[in-house]
């Protein structure tokens, strides 16, 4: 039976992908840095450099989805370096362990995001081969693909997502944008002329899965839906979606930056980001459209 290990398969997308995998066969196997009695749990721990041998031994793919989450606290100089830390550490700890106990792994896959490009509003669609911002985020995400990069070097085939703002039911990003307009009190954030790439759980989950079972599939890919959408357009499609009314004016900036500080940029800035080359494979979106995902995930 095929193995595939799943680090931060507790968070977001992890819990789903591993329900998927299972639906289709696959034996799946959770590396966590909390320790569990569940027999398909291993434990890893970054401080002291450990993880459980087997995890590693057993297991003939790793899709690498653990990192502290980008949007979840204050950027302060603490949050930052558990932010890169928690990707770059924790992916160099997985190749120094694949080298020495595993080089027959099939594949490496691992997420990055679409921060990569920098946080800035343009007109300009970002493909793959377009260069890394100079932000911090972009920082994050340059040195957590070099690092997943190394198992290039192992001649195992290396597979990135730089997935957009993922959508669910269960959580993340559209939930908070949701709320204020459940309560008649939604509002586009800024100018409303900023991009929101975004990608439906199912889709980003099936990226994964289609990373395992097409190894033709290698190196970057945008994992973005193929809609376009700017932030006051989301904003409107979620109250319609909601049958709720907008009235307010646009959030002003500074309120944002006052709450968030330099985090803030995460929703005042953002480019239109294409996914073209994940498309060209043959890959099929489930919710290729806005409206199909929002209709799915908030109704
Ligand atoms: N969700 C999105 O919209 C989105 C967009 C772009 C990119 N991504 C990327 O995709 C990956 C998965 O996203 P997600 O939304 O599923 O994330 P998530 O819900 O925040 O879960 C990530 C998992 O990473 C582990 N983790 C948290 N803090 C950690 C730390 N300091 N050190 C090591 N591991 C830590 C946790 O697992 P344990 O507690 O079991 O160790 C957690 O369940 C992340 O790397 C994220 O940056 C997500």
């Amino acid at each position: 039976m095929t193995t595939i290990l799943v680090t931060g398969g507790t968070g977001l997308i992890g819990k789903h992908l591993c329900i998927l995998l299972k639906e289709k066969g696959y034996n799946v196997s959770v590396l966590s840095r909390n320790k569990s009695n569940k027999s398909n749990y291993f434990y890893w721990n970054l401080e002291t450099d450990y993880i459980e041998t087997k995890a590693i031994t057993e297991s003939d793919y790793i899709i690498h989805l653990a990192g502290a989450g980008i949007a979840d606290k204050r950027w302060t100089k603490k949050r930052k370096i558990a932010l890169i830390d928690s990707r770059v550490k924790s992916t160099n700890l997985l190749f120094r362990k694949v080298k020495e106990l595993n080089p027959t792994l099939k594949a490496f896959i691992g997420a990055s995001g679409i921060g990569y490009y920098g946080a800035t509003t343009s007109t300009k669609i970002y493909n793959e081969n377009d260069s890394p911002g100079t932000d911090f985020l972009s920082e994050v995400c340059k040195h957590w693909e070099n690092a997943s990069n190394q198992f290039n070097s192992l001649n195992i085939r290396t597979v990135l997502f730089r997935t957009g703002v993922v959508f669910s039911k269960k959580g993340g990003a559209l939930e908070k944008m949701s709320k204020p307009i459940k309560f008649g009190m939604g509002a586009a954030i800024g100018s409303g002329k900023q991009f929101t790439p975004w990608v439906h759980i199912e889709d980003i989950c099936n990226m994964y899965i289609e990373a395992i079972e097409n190894d033709k599939l290698k190196g970057i890919y945008n994992a973005v839906a193929l809609e376009h959408i700017t932030n006051k357009s989301l904003t409107k499609n979620i109250s319609n979606t909601l049958n709720k009314s907008l009235w307010l004016p646009n959030i002003p900036p500074f309120l944002f930056k006052l709450i968030f500080g330099k985090m803030a940029v995460l929703l005042l800035e953002g480019s239109r980001v294409s996914s073209e080359k994940i498309a060209a494979t043959g890959f099929k979106f489930k919710y290729p459209t806005l409206t199909k995902a929002l209709n799915h995930v908030l109704k």
